[in-house]
């Protein structure tokens, strides 16, 4: 095939059409944790005609109200607990679930079983167990669950996937894939990251999962065998990484793992994400295949493209590279998260980043853990 060829049928970026919202039904919205990652959600939600946000929640008193105020979230209703909300608000259509990962699982699981759509942020939550109790409800309920990861409406991420299912590269044996910050343990709103009570797991669930999902997304989410794992934690116990010397003793998570993993279809997944280490990246996401390999260039953080692709390919007997320039990115891939989301609920549509998918990703990132903990080869029971 000659290069250009190639090129062609890689071309091609977003088209972002302005699509009519029909507002004679509004969602009607609430917000269970108003931490962080809580006023993107509402920013997003805001910009929606046909959505309504009736009501707030946080766990720490006068929090949901300070939020409320702080980024102008209307005429809304406060509530102590996710559960408070969702036993009060009786008409709620859907929640965010924008808790700590630990209270993941049991808001999603209370909300599904009383008739609430759920978008839940990522990490889908800590253990293979809790994924597997929140499908079970949304399974039972009906209801659609969707997990918070922005990227797959990034323009980088779906070339990425177009270039892995096209087939170019043959038949794929190989992925590398991670990412990692030389010195960034998330602290500066607080613990709730580094606690076990919270977080429950540490940079893998934090941006690991990003990295998983980037790979297994392109690659069709093809189900995990076995895992080898390893975690560390050597940087969360000095101060000059957590900026106060005050945390050192709450720090007790991972800031570094790795796995290898086999996938089924003859897969080998090697993975390894860090909060903190000496190198500026733990190196480039490939893909090698039988016809092909795919490189793209490593960021300062998890996965994503830190410049163009490079596709190593013949012509002929003759080895050629072809770079693929990167699609700009057209709107705010945080609002295509909600917006995809709010019209799941509202057209029966199915959940747009599925559980059915990211069970597999908790599955590798549980798998890690436990084979961490073990010192052996975990088989997986999916
Ligand atoms: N998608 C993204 O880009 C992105 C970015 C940052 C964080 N996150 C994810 O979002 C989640 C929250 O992160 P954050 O930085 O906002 O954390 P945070 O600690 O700032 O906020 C979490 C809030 O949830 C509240 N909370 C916990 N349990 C609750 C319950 N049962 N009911 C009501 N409120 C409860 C806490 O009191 C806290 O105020 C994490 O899982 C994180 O991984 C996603």
């Amino acid at each position: 095939m000659a290069e250009d060829n190639i090129l062609n049928r890689f071309e091609g970026g977003a088209v972002e059409e302005d699509k009519a919202v029909d507002t004679s039904k509004k969602i009607k919205y609430g917000i269970i944790g108003t931490g962080w990652i809580a006023e993107a959600h509402l920013k997003s939600l805001k910009k929606f005609e046909d959505v309504e946000i009736v009501a707030l929640a946080d766990l720490i008193p006068g929090k949901a109200e300070a939020f409320a105020e702080k980024y102008g979230a209307g005429n809304v209703r406060f509530y102590a607990s996710g559960k408070d909300l969702i036993d009060n608000e009786k008409d709620l259509d859907a929640v965010s679930v924008c808790t700590y990962n630990m209270q993941h699982c049991p808001c999603t699981v209370y909300a599904l079983e009383h008739g609430v759509n759920v978008m839940v942020e990522k990490p889908m939550s800590v253990t293979l167990e809790e994924a597997l109790q929140m499908q079970k409800a949304e399974k039972e309920s009906g209801k659609v669950l969707s997990i918070g990861f922005q990227p797959r409406y990034d323009e980088t991420v779906k070339q990425v996937k177009k270039i892995v299912q096209s087939g170019v590269l043959g038949k794929i044996y190989y992925v590398q894939t991670g990412g990692g910050r030389r010195h960034g343990i998330p602290t500066p709103y607080g613990t709730t990251f580094i606690e076990k009570d919270t977080a429950g797991i540490g940079a893998l669930g934090d941006i690991g999962c990003y990295s998983l999902d980037f790979v297994l997304n392109a690659l069709g989410y093809p189900k995990p065998l076995t895992v080898s794992g390893y975690t560390s934690g050597f940087f969360g116990k000095k101060a000059d990484y957590l900026g106060k010397p005050e945390y050192v003793d709450k720090f007790n998570v991972d800031d570094f793992g790795a796995g290898f993993i086999r996938l089924e279809g003859g897969i080998i997944l090697d993975f390894r994400i860090s909060w903190a280490m000496h190198m500026d990246s733990p190196g480039d996401t490939i893909f090698l295949g039988t016809e092909g390999g795919l490189r793209v260039p490593a960021t300062d953080a998890w996965a994503n493209a830190g410049g163009d692709l490079t596709l190593y390919h013949n012509v002929g007997d003759k080895p050629v590279e072809t770079v693929i320039p990167l699609n700009e990115n057209r709107g705010d891939n945080f609002d295509k998260k909600l917006r995809a989301f709010v019209d799941s609920v509202k057209y029966g549509l199915e959940a747009p980043v599925s559980s059915d998918e990211i069970i597999y990703n908790q599955a590798i990132i549980d798998g890690i853990m436990r084979s961490s903990a073990e010192g052996k080869e975990i088989t997986l029971d999916l």
